[in-house]
Order: C-alpha cells, then sequence, then structure tokens
C-alpha cells in the first residue's frame, strides 16, 4: 500500500544563473555527481515500493525534463499541472488520484532539490513513517535538528520527552518566521525544522482537505471519474485554474491539529544556497570546490568556481568568492554576500 510522491514543479529562483525558470534546480547536478537533485531524490526513494507507485508532479512545462531525467518512472504517473499553484493543490491532486487507485493507500510526498545523506537510516525511517501513518489517523513530518536562526524554513514545535526516536504530537507549525522569531524557536530547543517530507494514509488527508480546504478538495472530487482516464488532462486544464494557490504549509501544516513528528536521522541540506552547495562539495587543501574540467586555480582559497564543461577559466588570487560561469551570464560575488544577488538581480532587469 505505499506509494511515494516527489514534487518537481518549483521555479527556484535562488540558484541564479545557473538555475533560471526554464531549468529550475531540481534539474540541475548542483554537487557534480552525475546526477541531478531530482534523480538523487528519485535514487533515495525507488526501493521503498514498486515503480507503478512512484509518482511525480511537476508544472506541465518540466513533465518533458522529468521524463528524460527519471526514463524508469511510467509516463502515466508523470503528473502534469496546467499552471502553477504551488504545493497545497499538487498534494491534493497527487491523494485524489492514488485514491482512485488504492483507497488504503499510504503517500510519502517529499521535495525533489534536497540532498539527503545515509541512504540507509533515510530508508529505514521512510519505512516507518509509513507505516506509522498506516496505523494512526495522523500527518507525519520528518523534522530536522535546526542548526541556525534561519528564515527560509518551516519551524515545527513537538511534545518531547526523553526519547527522540519516536513519535512525538506537534504543538505548533511556524512556516517561515522573521529572524527573531527563529531566533526564539531555536533557543527554546522545542522546535525541529520541517523538512517538507510529509506522509499520510490518503483517507486522513482527504478528511484533512474536507475540513480545511473543502473548495480545493471539491476541485478534485468533481474529477473523481475522469482521474486517471485519458480525459483527466482536458479536464484538468479547466478544474486547476480554479485551485487556490498556496503551499502545502501555510495551507495545511500550520493549521491541522493531528501532526506527528520524529527527528530524522539522516543528513539533510535543502541545498538553499550556492553557500550551502560549497559546504557540501568537496574541496581542495586551501578550500577551493572547483566543477569544471578546464577550471585552474592559482593562489586563490575558500572559493567555489563552476564553468561549463569545456571552458577554460583561470583564477588567480581570490579568497572567499563564488564564481559562476553559465553560458549567458558571470556571476562573481563574495561568499559572504550571497544574498544581496537577488536586489542587484532585480535592480538589473528593472535597468534592461
Ligand atoms: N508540483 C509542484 N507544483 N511542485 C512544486 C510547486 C508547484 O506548484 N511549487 C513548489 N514545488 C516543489 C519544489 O520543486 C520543491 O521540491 C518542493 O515543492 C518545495 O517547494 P519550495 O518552493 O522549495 O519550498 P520552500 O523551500 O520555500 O519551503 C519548503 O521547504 C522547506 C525545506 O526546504 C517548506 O516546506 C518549508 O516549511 C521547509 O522548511
Ligand atoms: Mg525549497
Amino acid at each position: 500500500n505505499n506509494y511515494v510522491a516527489i514534487l518537481a514543479g518549483g521555479i527556484g529562483s535562488k540558484f541564479w544563473p545557473e538555475s533560471r525558470q526554464k531549468l529550475p534546480k531540481q534539474f540541475l547536478d548542483l554537487l557534480g555527481t552525475g546526477q541531478s537533485l531530482l534523480q538523487s531524490t528519485f535514487n533515495h526513494f525507488k526501493d521503498i515500493c514498486p515503480i507503478e507507485n512512484i509518482f511525480v508532479i511537476t508544472h506541465e512545462a518540466y513533465k518533458s525534463h522529468v521524463h528524460a531525467h527519471l526514463p524508469e518512472v511510467l509516463i502515466a504517473n508523470i503528473v502534469s499541472e496546467p499552471s502553477r499553484k504551488n504545493t497545497a493543490p499538487s498534494a491534493a491532486y497527487i491523494s485524489h488520484k492514488i485514491l482512485a487507485i488504492n483507497p488504503d493507500a499510504n503517500i510519502i510526498i517529499t521535495p525533489a532539490d534536497h540532498l539527503i545523506t545515509n541512504d540507509r537510516n533515510f530508508q529505514q525511517q521512510v519505512f516507518e513513517t509509513l507505516d506509522y501513518v498506516a496505523h494512526h489517523p495522523n500527518i507525519a513530518t520528518i523534522g530536522i535538528k535546526p542548526t541556525r536562526p534561519d528564515t527560509k524554513y518551516g519551524y515545527i514545535q513537538y511534545e518531547h520527552k526523553d526519547q527522540e526516536d519516536t513519535f512525538h504530537k506537534v504543538k505548533t507549525f511556524v512556516e517561515k518566521p522573521n529572524l527573531d522569531i527563529a531566533r526564539t524557536f531555536l533557543r527554546s530547543g522545542d522546535f525541529l525544522w520541517n523538512s517538507g517530507i510529509f506522509a499520510w494514509n490518503v483517507k486522513t488527508f482527504i478528511k484533512v482537505l474536507e475540513e480545511y480546504l473543502p473548495e480545493l478538495n471539491d476541485v478534485f472530487v468533481q474529477a473523481k471519474d475522469v482521474l486517471n482516464t485519458p480525459k483527466e488532462a482536458k479536464a484538468m486544464e479547466m478544474l486547476y485554474a480554479q485551485c487556490t494557490n498556496i503551499s502545502i504549509d501555510y495551507a495545511i501544516m500550520e493549521k491541522v491539529r493531528n501532526v506527528s513528528i520524529v527527528t530524522s536521522r539522516f543528513g539533510w541540506s535543502d541545498l538553499g544556497t550556492w553557500e550551502s552547495v560549497y559546504e557540501h562539495s568537496e574541496k581542495d587543501y586551501l578550500g577551493n570546490a572547483v566543477y569544471g574540467k578546464n577550471v585552474m586555480v592559482i593562489d586563490a582559497s575558500g572559493c567555489m568556481v563552476k564553468a561549463p564543461e569545456h571552458k577554460l577559466v583561470i583564477l588567480q588570487g581570490l579568497e572567499q568568492y563564488i564564481i559562476i560561469d553559465t553560458p549567458e551570464v558571470l556571476l562573481v560575488c563574495e561568499r559572504n554576500k550571497e544574498g544581496q544577488i537577488k536586489d542587484y538581480l532585480s535592480e538589473a532587469k528593472r535597468n534592461k
């Protein structure tokens, strides 16, 4: 009864200039492993259930990319969204599709663009989570021990006693708090980061939708007879436009009471910044992370350089810089100033 749903429709504007709307983060091989993040996500999940139970949901513009990256996934299981509505509609859509196939399905839903290490622990914990939702009418989530007051994450307060390694009741869920609040949460020791990996039995989730998002739920109830048939795509073109545009975090996780959390036993990074890519990269003895076959680094330290495969790049004398070269754009930026890129970028766009 186990199913996997990979969310792969985000536009990921953060990895400019490498990631742009045409090729968002999940399709990039950010760590030079030879696999896109989507491919490594799939590999972490592929032994959880039979291949026909693995679904990928994405915007229709990326459907062919998903197929090219994951030829093993059945074409019928690459679900395409006709418009961008964020993750709550994606979760509702995929859950209704799976409900129509198996009314007792246990579904684990996951972002497509994170780094996960310690595969064995990860898989074991995914099985435990699916088993938990099979026996409890709760949404389950895997939380990450927070290490800094990062404002790009959801924070989950939970009732933990001494035992860490089991499921605990969630008290509150706060999506992307401001810095002051994030600091308070971190200090309290009561909070975990939301990994964005959720699991539920499909019956539990449909009840949640009926209670908290009845209009969204109705969209898919209307489509019930065409789901998983050749008529689905055409019907969804019209129906998807009616979905509210909201993330699962704001629409569901902040509101629902029957949520349980377990602390992750695997390594996790959402690779949200070039800095985090740098941190997870292999480096030479001077701390340079180099991506590109023809990059020469001389007397530089603490730099990350990425260049197209055959481009010759010579870097001399820089310290603590990020250098990202793409066919159209070159970025050279101090490592701790990365946060400013988006401001300059919007200025550049305005002046164009
Ligand atoms: N199919 C589909 N459709 N997928 C989408 C859509 C959409 O409209 N929008 C986003 N996604 C996918 C992204 O590709 C990604 O894999 C996942 O859903 C999460 O979306 P993000 O846009 O990356 O969310 P976030 O990083 O701002 O925040 C979420 O992740 C954090 C952990 O990285 C939240 O769940 C936070 O609470 C969490 O801490
Ligand atoms: Mg993200």
